[in-house]
């Protein structure tokens, strides 16, 4: 997208205040409402926002139980896990959106350190980010940490069932999510995150990916992810685009792999 405007972008002269920033999704107020944190309205055709499975059983220490939450949103311990590559990775994700961020942009899943904060750094005035996440506690933890949480709007949903019209964001960006998934739920996600975005818009995805043979972290990390991370492993036998709706087949895709093959970018531009 680089630092050009976004064709057919919507702009708002003023930032959203958290709790009743109206996204783009209100387009159709029956299908696509904004749940805030601490509102108890569900929307009459989708179901109630509920932790999945996969992070109770598998993620809970991670990103479900408030002291996961307080243990790990340290800056130099999300940095750690991405072997001293978080900043690298976060401004390569930050980088496709530009410079100056224009537009309707949505961030799917919180991600611990200063993603979030970097990503509203690069907002034009006029732009808009929304957050969403499945877990309230990294909502909360979400809005606690940003010095200026006012600019962005935060959202209770289901990477699975996107409370957005179509077409309604001018870039989404997947931050380290897809390995936690399983695999028919990653599938939900990148289909979601490519029905919300607008024709000639990029979905950017960050993951890990299947390091090299001489890479000596591919021995480090195997048993790191097939102990604690048991999802992760998919994205060192398969690509993200093995999990793309059929109808996205011809869409522009970009990837680029780093730190001897062990993380990816993904980006599709539809
Ligand atoms: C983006 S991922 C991991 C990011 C990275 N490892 C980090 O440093 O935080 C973690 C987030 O994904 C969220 N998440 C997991 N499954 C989700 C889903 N189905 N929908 C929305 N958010 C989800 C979790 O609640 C958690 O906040």
């Amino acid at each position: 997208m680089s630092s050009q405007p976004v064709q057919g972008a919507a702009t708002l002269a003023q930032p959203l205040p958290l709790e009743n920033a109206a996204g783009p999704e209100i387009e159709n107020p029956n299908t696509a409402q904004e749940v805030a944190l601490d509102d108890p309205r569900q929307e009459f055709d989708h179901p109630p926002v509920q932790v999945p499975l996969y992070l109770q059983e598998t993620y809970w220490w991670a990103y479900v139980h408030p002291a996961a939450v307080r243990f790990f949103e340290r800056q130099w311990l999300v940095n750690l896990i991405l072997w001293g590559n978080f900043n690298r990775l976060r401004d390569l994700a930050l980088d496709e959106l530009g410079a100056s961020v224009r537009g309707d942009i949505l961030q799917v899943a919180c991600v611990y350190g200063n993603f979030t904060e970097h990503l509203i750094r690069r907002l034009d005035p006029t732009a808009r980010l929304a957050v969403v996440d499945v877990a309230q506690v990294q909502l909360e933890n979400l809005k606690n940490k940003l010095p200026d949480p006012s600019r962005i709007s935060i959202h209770h949903q289901d990477s699975t069932d996107l409370r957005f019209a179509d077409a309604s964001h001018d870039c989404v960006v997947v931050f380290f999510l897809l390995h936690e998934q399983p695999e028919a739920v990653r599938a939900q996600t990148v289909a979601q995150a490519l029905r919300v975005v607008k024709p000639g818009g990029k979905v950017v995805f960050v993951d890990y990916h299947r390091p090299s043979a001489f890479n000596p972290f591919r021995y480090v990390m195997i048993p790191i992810l097939t102990t604690l991370e048991p999802f992760a492993m998919d994205l060192w036998r398969r690509e993200i685009t093995d999990w793309l709706p059929e109808r996205y087949r011809g869409a522009k895709i970009d990837k680029q792999t780093y730190f001897g093959g062990l993380y990816q970018k993904v980006v599709i531009t539809v």
